[in-house]
């Protein structure tokens, strides 16, 4: 098992040979899953796959799943639809080659091996995720809040002349030196963090991108080798309060051995980061589209910031879709679903399901309620929904308080080619 399930799956995917990503479905609607139109703006295609509720998708031998309460149902039955992605006839056997090209490669580190949390079910799961929850408790993020402020506040000093690159600015550093914090690893290194995992982020997909294959092996096998280093090299009765202190003091427990402490603080490096980048930009993006919006969240930001960001979260959700795999043979919404199928859980699309949200293409930040599982439903809820939210905030907050006035640079800057994780390369914004 490697780093995490969107990781697993998203390389898995990528050894296939074709460049691009027919998913014939039924209906006879061609979706290229690594084309243009769909990576840009996938929300059309997922309207028209919704009339049928799931979909057929030859590409990954599974299904879509695209409306809200069927998302909602495979993520909330693990006994019916597992996590572990091993047990997945065509993923599975796509992570096997793999982990057998590093090998090869000499790029195979053992502790990909060692599931984490977010790739197996209860009580495994329970287990696992039991070892971190408090290291995620209100009061240890109210503690935090100094620090993220004080490094936002930091990020957006660094403007050229009257432009500022949102992107690499303060969405990257932002989340990367904060979860650095938590985790307990030298802000110094966090740099190399973000080159290890873009490298790894980048090769995710349904397709092959053989340039991007070598660069994501070594980055994960580097990352892995890092943290085996840290943690053998961490002297004994240092600070146990931080991510990687818990993680020990469990091994020396015996609750977890060497891997699985290296193969969750992999997990929540790469999860705590990647994604929260894509909510702030992805938000600033979407409110910049809509001034009227963005001047009432000036007027009011005490009052609005908060829906504000749920909204953003529905509309524009990091992460896409997540995975399961059919546990045993059983009909579901009159489809045969098999055992070993791969169901892809697009809780992108469900978000803008009409039964879950009226008018849901229509971004409004006065939207109430909201219905969005941009972080996941069920036992694998995200484990830093509450963090993403606070950096989110700060983040926003800083940014339209230290720039009174902030216009988009391109009005269609590029969307990353990748149809899991959503987000922007760059967001250059003139100030
Ligand atoms: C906007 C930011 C974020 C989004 C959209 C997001 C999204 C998600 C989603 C969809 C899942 C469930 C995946 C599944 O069911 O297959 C998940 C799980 C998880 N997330 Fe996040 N996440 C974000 C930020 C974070 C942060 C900041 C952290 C940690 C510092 C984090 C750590 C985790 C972990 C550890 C899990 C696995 C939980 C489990 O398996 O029980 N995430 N996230």
């Amino acid at each position: 098992m490697s780093v995490s399930t969107h990781i697993n799956q998203a390389v898995a995917w990528s050894v296939r040979k074709s460049v691009t990503a027919y998913d014939t479905v039924t209906g006879g609607v061609p979706i290229d899953l690594m084309g243009h139109g769909f990576l840009t703006n996938p929300y059309p295609y997922y309207d028209r796959l919704r009339a049928d509720k799931m979909r057929r998708s030859h590409l990954i031998n599974g299904w879509w799943q695209v409306d809200f309460e069927g998302v909602q149902h495979v993520l909330r039955h693990p006994e019916l639809y597992t996590a572990d992605a091993r047990t997945s006839d065509g993923i599975g056997k796509q992570q096997r080659k793999l982990a057998e090209r590093a090998r090869v490669l000499n790029l195979h580190d053992e502790s990909t091996e060692s599931p984490n949390m977010l790739g197996v079910d209860p009580p495994d799961h329970s287990r696992l995720r039991r070892l971190v929850t408090r290291g995620f408790t209100t009061n240890l993020l109210a503690g935090l809040t100094p620090f993220i402020e004080t490094t936002a506040a930091a990020c957006v000093e660094q403007t050229d002349g009257d432009i500022f690159e949102v992107v690499g600015k303060l969405a990257e550093p932002l989340p990367a030196l904060v979860i650095a914090e938590m985790l307990g690893v030298p802000p110094a290194d966090q740099e190399q963090f973000r080159r290890w995992s873009s490298d790894m982020i980048a090769n995710t997909g349904f397709t092959s991108k053989p340039d991007k294959q070598l660069p994501a092996m070594r980055a994960a096998y580097d990352l892995a080798q890092y943290f085996r280093k840290l943690i053998r090299e961490r002297p004994l009765g240092l600070n146990n309060d931080d991510l990687i202190g818990r993680l020990l003091a469990a091994e020396r427990d015996d609750v977890l051995d060497e891997n699985e402490v290296i193969s969750m603080s992999v997990l929540i490096l790469i999860a705590g980061h990647e994604t929260t980048t894509r909510l702030i930009s992805n938000a600033l993006y979407v409110l910049l589209k809509h001034p009227e919006q963005l001047a009432q969240l000036r007027e009011a930001p005490d009052e609005l910031l908060d829906n504000t960001i749920e909204e953003c979260l529905r509309y524009e959700s990091p992460v896409q879709t997540t995975a399961r795999t059919v546990v045993s043979d059983h009909e579901f919404d009159g489809h045969e679903l098999r055992r070993g199928q791969t169901i892809l859980t697009f809780v992108g699309a469900a978000n803008r399901d009409p039964q879950a949200n009226a008018n849901p293409n229509v971004f409004d930040i006065h939207r109430k309620p909201i219905k969005q599982i941009s972080f996941g439903y069920g036992v694998h809820f995200c484990l830093g929904a509450a963090l993403a939210r606070l950096e989110t905030k700060i983040a926003l907050r800083t940014l339209l308080q230290r720039f009174p006035t902030i216009e988009l640079v391109d009005a269609r800057p590029d969307w990353s080619m990748n149809p899991i994780f959503r987000g922007l390369d760059s967001l250059p914004v003139r100030i």
